[in-house]
């Protein structure tokens, strides 16, 4: 099966600094790398790194192409991929000693990719296919409604957080990833419990504290443990933990399976520097035990 992925794609310009800025602070940052990011890519990688077929839907400008050669040479399918007249997406990434972030993303090309080349894409796809989203590009809600006509189970990974966003796909979700500070945020802007959505599946990360699992059909509220690491760099984790979860459904694990492995892979991920470049593969991520 396929794993369609209507996702963005950015160069990532990750500073290391001691703390994150505040306001009117100017700081010198110990390191800098650029690699590839997004939280589409992110997803992409992960997944074809667990051993997944992913067709990943997006669009760069000229000053991208590297990022889809990249995407490529990680066994990402890029025939999806536009090349477009306008620059691509990039994020400022600061990083502090504690491994947290502060991120300014500009969207440029993610913004910008054509309904129609969204519909030629998941027109090859199959009934029983996966169609995954995040918050950073745009076209999402006619994104969701053809996969779901074409029997897709529908996943939204709800970030970068705006429950306007989610409002407007929820209907046409099966799937729903988000992490608990922005279930609060639904909650409260929806005015119904996280439980109380109508949604097959729901996973809320929880951070260092793992992950639960809802389903109401099946009666399923369950928690997951995470693994204990020392971590580096927090960023990239969610995407890496989203894009196991999904290949790991694919391949056909039952959700437990896939959730314990999604967070062995977050949990890795997280001693690592670095987005998309440094998400671990399966073998790396079975062999990996925690501290
Ligand atoms: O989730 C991490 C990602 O968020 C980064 O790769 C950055 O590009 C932003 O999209």
């Amino acid at each position: 099966m396929t794993i369609f992925n209507l996702g963005s794609i950015n160069a990532d310009h990750v500073y290391r600094v001691p703390h994150l800025p505040g306001p009117g602070e100017t700081l010198a940052a110990g390191s800098m790398q650029t690699g590839l990011g997004g939280k589409g890519a992110n997803m992409s990688v992960a997944s074809a790194r667990a051993g997944s077929h992913v067709a990943h839907i997006g669009a760069v400008g000229a000053d991208g192409l590297w990022a889809r050669n990249r995407l490529m040479e990680y066994g990402v399918d890029t025939r999806h991929i536009a090349l477009l007249d306008v620059p691509t997406g990039h994020a400022i990434i600061n990083v502090d000693d504690a491994g947290e972030n502060a991120i300014t993303l500009f969207s440029g090309a993610n913004q910008m990719i054509e309904e129609n080349a969204i519909s030629a894409a998941l027109s090859v796809g199959r009934t029983g296919d996966i169609l995954v989203m995040q918050n950073e590009t745009n076209a999402q809600v006619i994104a969701t409604q053809i996969g779901s006509n074409l029997g897709f189970r529908v996943c939204y990974a709800a970030a970068p957080f705006d429950a306007d966003a989610v409002k407007a796909v929820l209907p046409f979700l099966d799937f729903l990833i988000l992490n608990q500070i922005e279930a609060r945020q639904l909650e409260t802007a929806l005015g119904i419990k996280i439980e109380d959505l109508k949604v097959a599946d729901i996973i809320v990360t929880l951070g260092s504290d793992g992950a639960r699992w809802l389903n109401a059909a099946k009666g399923v509220d369950q928690q997951f443990e995470a693994l204990k690491v020392t971590p580096v760099d927090t960023t990239g984790a969610g995407d890496t933990f989203t894009g196991y979860v999904l290949s790991a459904l694919d391949r056909g694990m039952s959700m437990g399976q896939a959730i314990s492995l999604a967070m062995r892979a977050a949990a890795l991920m997280v001693t690592r520097m670095g987005t998309a470049d440094v998400i671990p593969d399966l073998k790396e991520v079975e062999e990996f035990s925690g501290l």
